[in-house]
């Protein structure tokens, strides 16, 4: 009993101990995925994701816009800016991430689990096309705000012969309007696919709402998304962390407890929700992943 009193305290002083420490140690390093690749010791995710690649991608945009395309109009345009330095990051990020994920991660599992019509929120620029089965894929509706991402998207679609497979829809998810304008139907599909895509939506409440509504009953949404920490340390280090990166990362948030949302008010005839394997309880960014499916007869 007093034994298993103590290995509960430590189980929840550990994680604040290290962060703490971690935290002093590495200031003024202070963005997320420093601190957490240099707990994990992954100097490649480290140097590739960690926050150093925000500023210098930011630079790297503003030099282009000025020297390159010669149009500097474009840095009174908050919202194009943006658009041009996420997809800039994510045109850069991507790639290594979905290289790195093939051997170590479910994503391409997930990916593979899709069937039916498909409504894959945020595709970014498709670096998770080639794990579909496309034998079971009726048809993917591909939703992707970022329209500088668009043309590596539809490159990508064009490269695994997909074009009568894939509709891509350049809008937000939130837009069921324009979702159904562009053919996807409510209650009319299968899988809803999101891949580190709920962090960034305006409102995850909303979206989760929003896409039920479009699955059929049986279908499912099958999801891979970083949530807000269990734990009181890490929960502090992602609000204090957060300020910058929702800015930079376009509106990507550390402390949404997207796990929460899911579940909440909500009927789901399944629900198969894990950590990934080796996730450290102090983890600035933990993920959460599986999939939901929705209750009522197909
Ligand atoms: C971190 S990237 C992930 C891209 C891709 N799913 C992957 O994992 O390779 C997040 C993507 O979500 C998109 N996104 C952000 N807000 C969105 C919204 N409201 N509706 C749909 N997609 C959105 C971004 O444009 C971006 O392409």
């Amino acid at each position: 009993m007093a034994f298993e009193a103590v290995e509960r305290m430590v189980h929840y002083l550990e994680p604040m101990i290290i962060m703490a420490i971690s935290g002093i140690r590495e200031f003024p390093y202070n963005m997320p995925y420093i601190l957490h690749m240099l707990l994990t010791f992954n100097w490649r995710d480290l140097l590739l994701t960690s926050g150093i690649c925000g500023p210098l991608v930011l630079f790297v945009t503003l030099a282009d816009i000025l020297f390159v395309q010669r149009n500097p109009r474009l840095l009174f345009k908050p919202k194009e800016l943006q658009d041009l330095w996420f997809a800039r990051f994510w045109l850069f990020l991507g790639p290594i991430i979905s290289y790195n994920e093939r051997d170590h991660s479910p994503v391409p599992e997930l990916v593979h689990s899709s069937t039916g019509v498909v409504l894959e929120l945020g595709p970014g620029s498709g670096e998770q096309l080639y794990c579909y089965d496309i034998e079971k894929i009726t048809h993917i509706y591909g939703v992707e705000p970022c329209l500088a991402l668009i043309p590596a998207l539809k490159a990508k679609i064009k490269e695994l012969g997909l074009q009568d497979k894939y509709t891509i829809v350049p809008h937000v998810v939130e837009d069921l309007g324009k979702l159904m304008e562009y053919g996807v139907e409510e209650g009319g599909v299968d899988t809803v696919l999101s891949i580190r895509v709920l962090c960034s939506v305006r409102n995850v409440e909303e979206t989760v709402r929003g896409v039920y509504r479009m699955l059929k009953p049986g279908g499912k949404i099958v999801f891979f998304e970083h949530i807000r920490s269990r734990y009181l340390f890490p929960r502090l280090l992602e609000e204090v962390y957060n300020i910058p990166w929702s800015y930079m990362i376009a509106n990507c948030h550390l402390n949404r407890p997207t796990d929460k949302i899911l579940v909440r008010g909500l009927e789901w005839a399944e629900v198969d929700m894990i950590e990934p394997v080796g996730q450290k309880s102090f983890a600035v960014v933990p993920y959460v992943y599986g999939t939901l499916v929705k209750a009522g007869k197909a």
